[in-house]
């Protein structure tokens, strides 16, 4: 049976840790779907792995909608997260509401938007016609150039409480759950104890309700260069399978990430 939006919601509660890798494609969702990732995100990491580009910038709702319904139909479990790409859902209410349906008749159960205070009535507006969102604070990469490069956000403590604030305003808002992104440790754990709703980490410690890798970093197969929150589960693993698995059971035994991939 696929899990939803309440599932995640119970295991967080009930302290157990939500295992998210990002997916593009039908046979990677049943390997991961059978090595027991909870959640798979169509990221629009995509526009990097399996475009090569540099950033995510250029990648199109076209592009999210068709590989989030390549990886609906190669999984059967895991609950299903697109990213809205840049561009999607800064164009008022109403296109960036049919460009969320557009993505969830492709088979995502819940939208994720980049983004603090300038994204709640987007996700009121969204939430109140029946789209699950997901919020994404830290570093958000379709910010790119306006935060001056791939770099860890809110070490300062008046960022560090705009960023609180921020979480708090998108849950009001009725978000799900919230992508921290490179953030202090500290900070992750501080934002997890004050919402409801499940926080995804990448790069924010091992105190959110969950954790979240792209998968060709994870994998060890993008070329690029590898920030410090990645692990490689290559490494010492067999196999791929076997290397989602170790993910897997790494996230639920809070032993991914250790201090040397957080800050
Ligand atoms: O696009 C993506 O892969 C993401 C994750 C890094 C959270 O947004």
């Amino acid at each position: 049976m696929r899990m939803t939006l309440h599932t995640l919601h119970r295991m967080a509660q009930e302290g157990g840790r939500i295992a998210m890798l990002t997916c593009y494609d039908a046979s990677f969702a049943a390997l991961l779907d059978e090595a027991g990732v909870d959640c798979l995100l169509i990221g629009d990491s995509l526009g990097m792995v399996l475009q090569g580009h540099d950033s995510t910038l250029p990648v199109t709702m076209r592009d999210v909608a068709y590989h989030t319904a390549c990886v609906a139909r190669g999984s059967k479990r895991a609950f299903i997260i697109a990213d809205m790409p840049f561009g999607s859902f800064q164009v008022g209410p109403a296109a960036t509401f049919h460009n969320a349906a557009e993505l969830m008749a492709a088979g995502a159960q819940m939208v994720k938007v980049e983004g603090g205070q300038p994204m709640v009535e987007t996700i009121e507006y969204l939430t109140d016609r029946g789209v699950p969102v997901c919020g994404h604070l830290g570093l958000t990469p379709q910010s790119v150039h306006q935060l001056g490069g791939y770099r860890v956000q809110a070490r300062g403590e008046s960022e560090a409480k705009w960023l609180l604030a921020e979480a708090k305003m998108l849950e009001k808002a009725g978000a799900g759950m919230i992508v921290l992104e490179a953030i202090p440790a500290a900070l992750a754990r501080d934002v997890t104890r004050s919402l409801e709703i499940p926080t995804i980490g990448i790069g924010a410690g091992v105190d959110c309700s969950g954790q979240v890798l792209v998968l060709y970093d994870m994998l060890d197969i993008y070329p690029g260069k590898k920030a410090k929150f990645v692990k490689n589960f290559m490494h010492s693993a067999g196999s791929v399978q076997g290397a989602v698995e170790a993910f897997v059971k790494e996230v639920k035994a809070r032993t991914f990430p250790g201090p040397e991939h957080s800050f």
